[in-house]
């Protein structure tokens, strides 16, 4: 019933809820028909109760006071000018619009700049020169294991934006993105458009693609791409209320309309020249751009690999959205993994030395800038992890803040100047000094990196067991509602 009111699903063949039923061990697959045997793993059978219908547009989860209590924080700075757009399904054709544009709708004007003051821009183009800033919507797709292999091969990091129904589809698949060590971003719980939903629609939409993602792969996600670009400035605040960081786009490859029998592969080709056209042109000269490729599909996949070395020829770094921002904090839980700042990642994987950041975007959320630094959002945006995960809040939690995701500032007083990049410190709005975690060798010597950057053990000890030691996996007989 739910998927057939569901346009772009039901184009591209989208199955909805699995059910259960008998067991067998967990399979290797190699074929993408066996890849795509539905299956449900155990900690997902045990927190379904607690989400919305897959691929449902969410509402809170009847009796879920957790969620109820945080979306009343947030609605209570909710701009009530801005309305609800059009249907879940895109239909914007009854829309009145203003041209000026007032909600900053990225969907009508391209707006990244918020008409809301203090909401940060949303991340469309990089400040590195000749960057490709790699994300991947739409995961995690059954058929990725060839994908995945071939990043690891070629060192590819990825933002992989991720829909919580997909991740508790497939979870172990959600599993491996983040034990291969890529950053886990939200996409949104059943993908719709964003605007159209109301405040409430819209934070569940968030908080459970959140919470899928926590619940299955041990991080809380602080960053998050809107379906379709789709987000005004009321969205963008339910975004930063949840501690996510939104990224849009620059290019669009257009890949997911592969799946669609009027484009073929050559279209999509043509696309990916575009881009590479105009790295020739220079355009990349002096700043890196986002260009939005997807998970959906093998073809999608298929198309990324195919395009790579070209990629190669036309940029000079292909780089995960945080490295790409200096954004150390990947994920709300402190003992977490961090990101690497820019200068570390292209050491790391292309062994260039580059001028190190004069700050980093480390703190557990984006600064609640929204009402001001003591405005009511900044009480909204607490850890997400006490309040959603019920964990122990961290020492610093309470006092950090200075992300600037949209590559403005940022540089907590001195401006961004990168001739101030040998002192690698930066001083927060409480007065505390944070040091930066960028390569001693080339900076000065405070850079006193507390060991945690590069501490990939965490990643595998989270997943591993669930994979391994979950001795039956409930089969699926698919339950296709439609
Ligand atoms: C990936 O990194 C490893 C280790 O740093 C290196 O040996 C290998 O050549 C790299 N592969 C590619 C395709 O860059
Ligand atoms: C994943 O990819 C396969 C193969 O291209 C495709 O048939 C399937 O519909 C995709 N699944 C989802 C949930 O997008
Ligand atoms: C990240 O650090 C680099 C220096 O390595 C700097 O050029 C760039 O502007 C920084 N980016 C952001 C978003 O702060
Ligand atoms: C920051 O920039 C502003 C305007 O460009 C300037 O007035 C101010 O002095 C600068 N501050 C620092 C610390 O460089
Ligand atoms: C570097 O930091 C020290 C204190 O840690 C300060 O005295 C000095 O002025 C700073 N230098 C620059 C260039 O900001
Ligand atoms: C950094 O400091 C250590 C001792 O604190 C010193 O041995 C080392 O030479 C210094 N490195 C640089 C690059 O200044
Ligand atoms: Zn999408």
């Amino acid at each position: 019933m739910l998927i057939n009111s569901i346009a772009l699903l039901s184009v591209l063949g989208w199955t909805s809820a699995q059910a259960t039923s008998a067991a067998h061990p967990p399979p290797k697959p190699t074929s993408s028909t066996e890849q795509c045997q539905p299956y449900s793993a155990p900690i997902v059978q045990e927190i379904l109760p607690n989400f919305p219908p897959i691929w449902e547009p969410a509402t809170i989860v009847e009796g879920d006071t957790t969620a109820q209590n945080k979306f009343d924080e947030i609605k209570q700075v909710l701009p009530s000018y801005i309305k609800p757009k059009g249907t879940h399904d895109g239909d914007f054709s009854a829309v009145k619009y203003d041209p000026a544009d007032p909600d900053c709708w990225f969907t009508r004007s391209k707006c990244t700049q918020p008409k809301v003051e203090g909401l940060s821009e949303d991340l469309a183009t990089l400040p590195e020169p000749n960057t490709w800033g790699l994300g991947f919507d739409d995961g995690p797709n059954c058929t990725h294991q060839t994908f995945m292999s071939y990043m690891k091969e070629n060192n590819l990091t990825a933002s992989l934006f991720y829909i919580g129904s997909n991740v508790l589809n497939w979870p172990y698949e959600a599993q491996q993105g983040r034990e291969d060590g890529h950053e886990l971003c939200s996409h949104t719980w059943s993908h719709h458009y964003m605007t159209s939903f109301d405040d409430e629609g819209a934070f569940a939409e968030l908080y459970y693609s959140i919470q899928a993602i926590k619940q299955v792969t041990g991080v809380t996600p602080t960053c998050w791409r809107p379906p379709f670009g789709d987000i005004d400035d009321r969205i963008r605040m339910i975004a930063e209320g949840l501690g996510l960081r939104t990224a849009l786009w620059e290019y669009d490859t257009n890949d997911w309309k592969l799946a669609m029998a009027d484009t073929t592969p050559e279209d999509v080709r043509k696309n990916y020249d575009e881009v590479f056209d105009a790295a020739k042109a220079g355009e990349f000269d002096d700043h890196g751009t986002i260009v939005l490729t997807h998970e959906i599909t093998g073809e999608t996949m298929d198309m990324f690999m195919e395009m790579y070395p070209k990629i190669r020829e036309n940029f000079e770094y292909v780089v995960p959205l945080s490295a790409a921002t200096n954004t150390t904090n990947l994920y709300v839980e402190e003992d977490a993994e961090d990101g690497k700042v820019f200068s570390d990642y292209v050491y790391d994987v292309y062994g260039s030395y580059v001028q190190g950041p004069s700050s980093t975007n480390n703190d557990y959320h984006p600064q609640p800038t929204a009402t001001g630094w003591e405005g009511p959002l900044a009480t909204v945006a607490n850890p997400t992890v006490a309040e959603v995960e019920a964990a122990t809040p961290t020492k610093d939690q309470a006092s950090e803040g200075d992300a600037d995701v949209g590559g403005e500032g940022g540089s907590g007083g001195d401006n961004g100047s990168e001739s101030d990049a040998k002192n690698n410190t930066n001083t927060k709005p409480d007065g505390k000094t944070r040091i930066s975690n960028f390569h001693p060798e080339w900076n000065n010597n405070n850079s006193n990196n507390d060991g945690s950057s590069e501490d990939s053990a965490a990643v595998a000890s989270i997943a591993k067991p669930l994979l391994t030691s979950s001795a039956l996996l409930l089969v699926i007989t698919t339950v296709l509602s439609s």
